[in-house]
């Protein structure tokens, strides 16, 4: 079988490396793919949002199956342009998509199902949302309706923060489209957990849960990122917790789906807050979580292929999911100066030394790859973007798993290198330092 994977970052690298394992795959494609995915698949020169010439190599390679990593070429409705072609691929279709490229249709969604999420209210313009944010008080939080690269969720502790927010959102653009709407919502408190499903539109099965680090810097501090690193599963979602959050939210969610005629298929992913009055939906997002997948995906032992093609057909009931019981854990380590901004090219040194590790894996995602350059066993990797890679490890415990991951990290390093020294530490019942 023939497999295109679209996308190019750390979750792609991990899905490649999970399906190079499965019997029924001979040969990989990743389009654009990065340096790491080199070396399992074969990449090739089309961006992600290039629907047609994806379309073109998927006829002309003959493709059994396209999966589709990130969430802008769903949301700009790729799923449905292959299967109008007769194509086959695992993904939700635009409509369906629209539960994370809209947060006001994925609200309108959760009030009207009663999942549980925070109080909140959608606003087109800015002085209603301004005069909501005076009576409620701070904190609050402010959201961009569309899809804005993480980036679209504010959380301020004071009013005025919340303002400025809605200005820079509605009046400044500065999400463009994406911030024609705004959500402003009631600020939730506990543990954030990501529980992440796969769905045919009828039967619901959770992985494992996971837990992403989102700020910079050690202790949640600093910016925010695209993740610098998860672990999983996560001690605060027990068995019951995973069993309420699957029956309040993911599987209300898949029903109501299909009730408003937008039956989804593919990752449902819901960012969950543990409250003190239960688990409560933050957001849906249409896809395998970054760095959550680089966690989960070690963890599971049934063929990924066999899955998504249980999926695509529509008979995800008779599959039984099996999943490894140890801990995984992965650290990203990222150029200097992200999340702002950072310089590229910088050679990544210690991978040969790292590769030999027992349960250590290293996942790429802003890297490339020289090929004429050298003559070391393997040829060396230059730094491609702010999120460089993410060095994963199991572990029999979520301690050990930290462990084995800082002592490969340890080994490896370019100039302006940094990471989190504290990936897992908030699971451990006690500090962790390094
Ligand atoms: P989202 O893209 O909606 O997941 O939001 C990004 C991040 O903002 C989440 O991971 C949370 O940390 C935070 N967030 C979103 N909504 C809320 C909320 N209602 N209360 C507190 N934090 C939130
Ligand atoms: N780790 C957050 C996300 O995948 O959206």
């Amino acid at each position: 079988m023939k497999v295109l994977v679209i996308g190019g970052g750390g979750r792609e690298h991990t899905l490649i490396w999970k399906i190079a394992q499965s019997p029924k795959v001979d040969e990989i494609y990743c389009a654009p793919g990065n340096a790491g995915i080199s070396q399992l698949a074969e990449c090739i020169g089309i961006e992600s949002a290039n629907t047609p010439a994806l379309i073109s190599f998927a006829r002309e390679k003959k493709i059994d199956l396209t999966l589709v990593g990130p969430e802008a070429p769903l949301a700009a409705g790729i799923v449905d342009e292959f299967e109008k072609k007769g194509l086959r691929i695992f993904g939700p279709s635009k409509a369906a998509a629209e539960i994370e490229s809209s947060k006001v249709f994925a609200k309108k969604l959760m009030q009207k199902y009663g999942i549980p999420t925070g109080d909140g209210e959608v606003f087109e313009e800015p002085q209603p949302a301004i005069n909501y944010i005076r009576d409620k008080g701070a904190p609050i939080v402010v959201k961009a309706d569309g899809l804005a690269a993480g980036k679209g969720v504010i959380v301020c502790q004071t009013v005025q923060e919340a303002e400025e927010a809605v200005a820079l959102i509605m009046v400044q653009r500065k999400f463009g489209e994406a911030g024609r709407r705004v959500i402003v919502e009631e600020c939730l408190q506990g543990e954030e957990a990501s529980i992440i499903a796969f769905t045919d539109g009828k039967t619901v099965l959770p992985m494992v849960s996971s837990q992403d680090h989102k700020r910079a810097y050690d202790q949640d501090k600093g910016p925010n990122t695209g993740g610098m690193g998860a672990y999983a599963p996560t001690p605060a979602v027990n068995s019951q917790t995973l069993e309420k959050v699957l029956k309040e939210v993911l599987i209300p969610a898949v029903k109501g789906m299909a009730e408003e005629g937008r039956i989804y298929k593919g990752v449902l992913y819901a960012g969950i807050m543990l409250t003190s009055e239960g688990p409560k939906a933050l957001e849906f997002n249409c896809r395998f979580g970054d760095p959550e997948n680089q966690v989960i995906m070690p963890l599971l032992e049934t063929d990924l292929v066999e899955i998504m093609s249980a999926i695509i057909e529509e008979r995800l009931a008779e599959m039984e999911i099996h999943w490894n019981e140890r801990s995984a854990v992965c650290v990203v380590l990222a150029s200097g100066g992200y999340p702002g901004k950072y310089e590229k090219g910088k050679e990544i040194r210690g991978l040969d030394e790292v590769s030999p590790m027992k349960d250590v894996i290293v996942f790429h995602a802003g890297t490339k790859y020289l090929a004429h350059a050298g003559l070391t066993p393997t040829p060396p990797f230059f730094t491609n973007g702010g999120r460089v890679l993410g060095v994963t490890a199991l572990g029999d415990s979520l301690l050990a798993a930290i462990k084995r991951a800082y002592s490969a990290v340890d080994k490896i390093n370019f100039e302006g290198m940094h990471y989190r020294k504290d990936i897992g530490a908030r699971a451990l019942p006690y500090s962790f330092n390094k």
